[in-house]
């Protein structure tokens, strides 16, 4: 009797290397056909001797199986292959079916927007480090050690205790300094951190845009103009600012900037000054060479004001609900 493990593999082979239906038919005729090489061999089984019987018959049996099911596959691999050959049309007049898409945050596009303006005003943008040195954080801003002003700035103090996450954007404005001979503008976009609890216009994480200019001319007029110029530009009409008196320790004079919409209240946006003489030196500037004009806007509260969101919470929260209205 032929050797059975031969003929698995024979019949195998022909059942794979098939190309067509036809072929196949042939092949399964050859094989698990009525007088097929297995048909045969399975009516030679009553020949053997009775103790070789049992175990050939069952072994032919399952060779039987695997062979019909391997043909029963590979008959599915062409009538699924003539379904799309032969059946399959196209109608390009259907609609086109909208795929979900990703889009920018809400606080991308308010940064961009507000980059994009200022680019056009002249400034360039620059980059800071979310974690910062105390000296850069603080002292260089003329907010020494104990110096009451430090509790403005609740802070998120790292392990390594002269590190922290910085509280606003003004330390970069030493870095730059430091690095850059006057006259420049920039802009330094960033997330700032405060250790305080949230509610629904406080994070305690938000962005921040530090504006810096610094020539030996700089005045706040130029200052007024800039900004008027821009919130004209981010709210697309006629704005009103005005500069109303503050404190922080690294500008003299400094001023809270308010702005009002035609007749609408006036709504506190930014705070800035001009740059103190103590942060020139702290940069290393030469004393009364150069006129400096600071400035730091809160990006989430244009945004809010931009979009009319009242939780401020939302911008973090990663809820796609809120997140795909925009
Ligand atoms: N750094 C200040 C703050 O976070 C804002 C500011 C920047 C004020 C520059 C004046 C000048 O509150």
């Amino acid at each position: 009797m032929k050797d059975i493990g031969v003929l698995k593999k024979e019949a195998q082979k022909d059942i794979i290397r098939a190309s067509s239906i036809s072929e196949l038919d042939g092949v399964f005729r050859v094989y698990l056909g009525r007088k097929g090489s297995i048909s045969e061999l399975l009516k030679k089984i009553k020949d053997l001797p009775a103790k070789d019987r049992k175990k050939n018959g069952a072994q032919l049996n399952i060779l039987k199986r695997e062979l019909e099911d391997l043909v029963a596959r590979k008959r599915k691999d062409f009538t699924e292959k003539i379904d799309i050959q032969d059946d399959e049309w196209i109608d390009v007049t259907a609609p086109g079916v909208k795929l979900p898409q990703g889009h920018l945050h809400p606080l991308t596009k308010v940064l961009w927007e507000i980059e994009e303006i200022f680019i056009s005003l002249g400034f360039s943008v620059s980059v800071g480090s979310e974690v910062e040195d105390e000296w850069y954080n603080f002292d260089a801003l003329n907010i020494p050690a104990h110096h009451p002003a430090r509790d403005l700035w609740d802070t998120f103090w790292l392990k390594d205790k002269k590190k922290l996450l910085r509280t606003h954007t003004s330390p970069a404005q030493i870095h730059y300094m430091q690095e850059t001979k006057p006259p420049f503008r920039i802009v330094v976009p960033g997330k700032v951190f405060r250790h305080e609890a949230t509610d629904a216009t406080h994070g305690f994480q938000f962005y921040q845009v530090e504006g810096l200019l610094v020539a030996e001319d700089a005045n706040i007029a130029q200052f007024r103009a800039i900004i008027q110029e821009f919130f004209s530009k981010l709210f697309k009409r006629d704005v009103e600012i005005r500069l109303r008196p503050s404190y922080f320790p690294f500008v003299e004079p400094g001023f809270e900037v308010d702005m009002r919409y035609k007749g609408s209240k006036w709504l506190e946006m930014m705070g800035a000054g001009m740059v103190h003489p103590k942060v020139f030196e702290s940069a290393g500037y030469i004393p009364g060479k150069w006129r400096g004009i600071a400035f730091g806007i809160g990006l989430d509260r244009i945004a809010m004001m931009k979009y009319s969101i009242d939780d401020a919470r939302l911008f973090h929260s990663g809820d796609i609900r809120f997140l795909e209205q925009f």
